[in-house]
C-alpha cells in the first residue's frame, strides 16, 4: 500500500528536471524526493521513440523498486515520446509534463502559441495534438531549440552565447509581438529570464510550475501529501556524479550528493 511518506520519484534526461525538483519542494517541502538523472544518455531530444521509451522505462523500473508513490516524467522528450509505453507497463501513477503545460497554454489570453522544445519533442508534435483537444482555434506554431540543452548542461545559461542562440532561435517569435510561449523542455526554466527579456510581449508557460500543481492536486484528492518530516532528497544519475551534484547546485542553490546507478548493458 502507498503511503504518504513514500517519495516522488522523478526523472530526466539530465539537469533539467531539477527545474521540477525544485518547484515541487518549494510547493511542497516535506515531501520526499528520489531523482533520477540520466546522466549517461542525456540529450534523449536527439534520440528515437523506441530509444528513449527504454530509458524511461529502465528508469521507471528503478523508481517503482524505491516504492515512489507518484512519478513525475520531468521531461518533455520522455513524456512526448514514452508516457504511454510507461502507463502500460508501470503501476505508480505517471504524469507527464505535456498536458498540463498545453492546458495552461489554453488559459492565457491569446489563442496563439508558440511551443519552443528539443527536435523530438516538436517531431512528435505532442503539444499541438493536446491543445488542439482543448481549443480547436488555437494557432500553434512550434520551434525546434536543439542548442539551448547544451549551452545549459555546459553551465552556460549565462553567458553571451546563449542569448545569441536565443536571438536565432526566437526572432521569429519577437516579430510575432503578443503571445504564448511554452518552454516546452524542462532544461528552459533555466534561462527563462534571459527569454523573457528577449519576449517582453510572450507570456512564457513553464512546465515546471504546471506538473506541480497537478501533482499535488494528484496527491490531495489520494490523501497521499506527506504531512510531517523536513524532505528528504535523493539523486541519482547514471554517470559522473560528481559533474551532475556540481551543476545541481547552481539550479537548486545548495548542496547535493549524487549517487552513481548504472543498470544498463
Ligand atoms: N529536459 C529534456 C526535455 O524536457 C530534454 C533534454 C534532452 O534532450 O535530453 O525535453
Amino acid at each position: 500500500m502507498k503511503k504518504a511518506q513514500n517519495s516522488i520519484g522523478i526523472f530526466d534526461s539530465g539537469l533539467g528536471g531539477l527545474t521540477i525538483l525544485k518547484e515541487i519542494r518549494r510547493a511542497m517541502p516535506r515531501e520526499n524526493i528520489i531523482y533520477f538523472g540520466d546522466s549517461a544518455h542525456v540529450p534523449y531530444g536527439s534520440k528515437s521513440k523506441e530509444t528513449v521509451s527504454q530509458f524511461s522505462l529502465d528508469i521507471a523500473k528503478f523508481l517503482e523498486s524505491k516504492k515512489v508513490k507518484l512519478i513525475l516524467v520531468a521531461c518533455n522528450t520522455a513524456s512526448a515520446l514514452a508516457l504511454s509505453t510507461l502507463q502500460k507497463h508501470i503501476s505508480v501513477p505517471i504524469l507527464g509534463v505535456i498536458t498540463p503545460g498545453a492546458k495552461a497554454a489554453t488559459k492565457t489570453k491569446t489563442k496563439n502559441i508558440f511551443v519552443i522544445g528539443t527536435r523530438a519533442t516538436i517531431k512528435s508534435g505532442a503539444y499541438a495534438k493536446e491543445i488542439k483537444k482543448i481549443d480547436a482555434k488555437a494557432n500553434i506554431k512550434q520551434i525546434a531549440c536543439p542548442l539551448f540543452v547544451p549551452l545549459i548542461e555546459e553551465d552556460l545559461a549565462d553567458d553571451k552565447i546563449t542569448n545569441l542562440v536565443i536571438k536565432k532561435y526566437l526572432s521569429e517569435v519577437k516579430k510575432f509581438g503578443p503571445c504564448t510561449l511554452i518552454l516546452g523542455c524542462t532544461h528552459y526554466p533555466v534561462i527563462k529570464k534571459n527569454i523573457a527579456k528577449f519576449l517582453p510581449k510572450a507570456v512564457l508557460v513553464d512546465s515546471a510550475k504546471e506538473i506541480t500543481k497537478e501533482a499535488k492536486l494528484l496527491l490531495e484528492k489520494e490523501n497521499l501529501l506527506n504531512k510531517t518530516g523536513k524532505g528528504k532528497i535523493e539523486l541519482f544519475v547514471s554517470d559522473s556524479p560528481k559533474n551532475f551534484a556540481e551543476l545541481a547546485k547552481r539550479i537548486l542553490g545548495f548542496n547535493i550528493k549524487a549517487k552513481e546507478i548504472r543498470f544498463y548493458i
